[in-house]
Parts: structure tokens; C-alpha cells; sequence
């Protein structure tokens, strides 16, 4: 038998991607399984997009472009940069990779030594752990399960060390949907000027969709000097609806967007070409479709959030932003339904899967273990029969 090396085995496969996969495979056997594990819209990419993706590959746009990206898609991100969140970059400054996470793997590939910590706010997205620990850094954990999932600037401070080299954080935000308000990353960024040797990383992935008339607040627009240490990630999976065509991107300062591009071009060398080549629509157009998609979403948001906080002793917060809701659910622990006991959060996700057909994502994952993720990139119908399945579930525990 091969012997992998320490830092793979230290690791664990992306659990919403797992269950995802599990609630596929019992649809196909012909089980009549609801999923909430979906980390993408149900929608199709619209047709202008997919559209200027036959035409460039029509028109022989499918040969390596350089590692870094295309000049015309790094121009549409500095473009969007400017108009959509007030910050100045140049094109020397963005890098297309294969998708946001690509990018944050990046990051952290570059940053990070042997050693160093990495802070990350609770619950937190699967990923960013894993990464980490697969650059050799130690996450360090700072709980907002007591602040509602705000920021918890109380015990970031106290978990601030000489070792933080990197602070990650995530608004609108997987798996909490809570968005970050202009005076809460005020308050971060007056943390972080105190100390100037911690690089930070902004996930906006989910930047686009943001309910109940809310902004989002990009912290290098609260704050223009934490720009120099400031890496901005984002992408066009989730407001597209593209998340197979693989397209992310970050803004970073020179050298650190000088190191990624070295290392994309010794692991994937270019993201697909055509893939960008159709981003730039993407991003140039100002479409209906994307408008709907958050509509629609924000009428989930409500239906799923009412159904949910139906259920005797979940206790459930609003989501703000993002597709997915997170409850807490540890007051079903040390229960049992027909005789099997959930003790944790994988119990109850394994449980409700095999008795009720119902796929959700463990709030363990997350790094909050009392917890459940359910993606609300589902339709209504599914919403309604599956947030039943759970309540009829909970009423049979005993
Ligand atoms: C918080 C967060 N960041 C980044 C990503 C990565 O998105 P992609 O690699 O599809 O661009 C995701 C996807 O689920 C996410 O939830």
C-alpha cells in the first residue's frame, strides 16, 4: 500500500460536496430524497452567457492564455472593482484562477509557513480549514455562535498572537448567511491597524446576493490603508449560476499576485479559456436574470426561515445574504428515532437522511457541531415537503 504524505491524511473530503453526492446517488436508486446540501443555484447559467462560450470556441479561443488569466477579463474585474465597490486596481494586481476556491488555496499556498496561524471566525466555510492545515498553518477559531454569528471582536482580540500571520473572513457569509455591517468591519478594521504584520483575505463570493435591502461593505472600502495586506476574492459560480465553469479571481497587492501567477503556472497553468472569454460577458452585462435569481432567493429566504422556526426548539437566525440558513439543533441530542440515537450533528444528518430521505449538511463541518446547514438554492415545493420531513422528524424523537 502507497503511504500518502501527513498532510493529505490530515485532512477530510469537503462534507457538503459529500453529501451532496450521497443524496445524488439515492435519487438515482429511485429514493425520494430532498436536498439541502447544494452549494449552487438551481438555476441554469443564462444564455447569453453559455452563448459567448460556443462563439469563442467557435472562433478557436481554445489554446492557453497566460497563467495569470486574460488581459480582457483582468480589465472587466478592475472595471467592476471600481464601479461596484469604489477600489482602484490594475490589471497587474488581479489573477483569474479556477474558481474562488482556487483562489483562496492560492493565497494561503503563498502566505503561509510552517507554523503560522491562520484566525477564522466560527462557523466558518468548510475549505478555508483544510487549506490551511495543507499549507502546514494552524487554524485558530474564534466562536460567533454567542455574537449571532457578528463578528466577535471581544475574543478575536484575545486570540490575536504573535504566530497570526492571516485572518480570513466571509461576508455575506456560507454557512450563516449573516452579512457584516459597515460599523462591525469598522470596528475590525480598527483591530487590525493595531497590527500590521497580520495579511487579511475577503471572500465576497456571495457578494450579490444580499436581502432585505441591505449593502455589502468590502473592509478595504471601510478602510483604504489595509488594501496593502488585503487580498479581495471573488467570482462568478454563485451570482452567474456558472459554478462548473470554474472562474474566480482575486485583487491583491504586486507581490503577492506575482506569487500566484508562479504557482497557477506550475499547477493548473490557465483557467479554461472559453470560460473566460464568457466571463467577461457575464460581467459586462447587466442582466434581468441575475435580478430574478436574488428575488427569488430572498422569497426562499423568508419561506424557509418561517417554516424552520416552526420547529419546537430549533432556534434559527435570519439570514441576511448567501443561500443557506444554519440552525441549531442540539436540542434533539441524546434522542433517538426508531431506536437510532443522535448524539451529534453527523447523527442527526445521517439519521434524518436514512428515515426521512431529507439531506442536510453537519454543522460540524462548519466548526459548529450543535448546528445544520440547509442550502435554500431549492424550490419552494422542496423547501415546504422537506422543512415538513424534519419537523415530523424532530415530533418522532423520543
Ligand atoms: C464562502 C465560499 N467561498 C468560496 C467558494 C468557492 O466558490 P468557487 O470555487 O465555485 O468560485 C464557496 C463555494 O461554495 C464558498 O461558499
Amino acid at each position: 500500500m502507497i503511504n500518502l504524505n501527513k498532510k493529505i491524511k490530515q485532512i477530510q473530503p469537503s462534507a457538503t460536496l459529500k453529501i451532496t453526492a450521497m443524496a445524488k446517488k439515492m435519487k438515482k436508486e429511485g429514493l425520494d430524497v430532498i436536498s439541502f446540501g447544494a452549494g449552487e443555484p438551481d438555476y441554469d447559467t443564462p444564455q447569453y452567457i453559455k452563448d459567448a462560450a460556443i462563439k469563442s470556441i467557435n472562433n478557436g479561443e481554445t489554446k492557453y492564455t497566460p497563467a495569470s488569466g486574460t488581459d480582457e477579463l483582468k480589465s472587466a474585474v478592475v472595471e467592476k472593482l471600481q464601479k461596484e465597490n469604489n477600489l482602484q486596481y490594475a490589471n497587474e494586481n488581479i489573477i483569474i484562477s479556477c474558481g474562488a476556491k482556487h483562489s483562496i488555496y492560492n493565497i494561503i499556498q503563498v502566505i503561509i509557513n510552517d507554523g503560522d496561524e491562520v484566525i477564522l471566525f466560527a462557523p466558518y466555510w468548510v475549505s478555508y480549514i483544510e487549506q490551511i492545515r495543507l499549507a502546514g498553518g494552524t487554524p485558530v477559531i474564534v466562536d460567533t455562535t454567542v455574537t449571532d454569528f457578528k463578528l466577535n471582536l471581544e475574543e478575536l482580540k484575545k486570540k490575536i498572537s504573535k504566530k497570526t500571520k492571516l485572518i480570513i473572513i466571509n461576508s455575506p457569509q456560507n454557512p450563516s448567511g449573516v452579512v457584516y455591517s459597515k460599523e462591525e468591519l469598522t470596528g475590525l478594521a480598527k483591530i487590525l491597524k493595531e497590527h500590521e504584520e497580520i495579511v487579511i483575505i475577503s471572500d465576497e463570493i456571495y457578494e450579490k446576493l444580499i436581502y432585505s435591502g441591505l449593502s455589502h461593505y468590502s473592509i478595504a472600502q471601510i478602510d483604504a490603508s489595509l488594501k496593502e495586506r488585503l487580498i479581495l476574492v471573488n467570482g462568478l459560480s454563485k451570482t452567474y449560476s456558472m459554478t462548473g465553469w470554474r472562474i474566480g479571481y482575486l485583487a491583491a497587492p504586486v507581490e503577492v499576485a506575482k506569487a500566484v501567477s508562479t504557482l497557477q503556472s506550475h499547477s493548473t497553468s490557465n483557467p479554461t479559456t472559453f470560460c473566460q472569454k464568457a466571463s467577461v460577458t457575464a460581467m459586462k452585462t447587466d442582466s434581468d436574470d441575475v435580478k430574478k435569481m436574488i428575488v427569488h432567493f430572498e422569497k426562499r429566504r423568508d419561506l424557509i426561515y418561517g417554516l424552520l422556526n416552526e420547529i419546537n426548539g430549533f432556534e434559527v437566525i435570519k439570514p441576511e445574504g448567501s443561500f443557506y440558513i444554519f440552525p441549531k439543533i442540539s436540542m434533539t441530542f441524546n434522542k433517538k428515532y426508531n431506536g437510532k440515537e443522535i448524539t451529534d450533528s453527523t447523527s442527526f444528518a445521517q439519521v434524518l437522511l436514512e428515515e426521512k430521505n431529507v439531506a442536510v449538511v453537519p454543522g460540524v463541518a462548519f466548526g459548529c457541531d450543535n448546528y445544520i446547514r440547509l442550502s435554500f438554492a431549492t424550490s419552494d415545493e422542496n423547501i415546504k415537503n422537506g422543512v415538513q420531513r424534519i419537523k415530523e422528524f424532530t415530533e418522532g424523537l423520543s
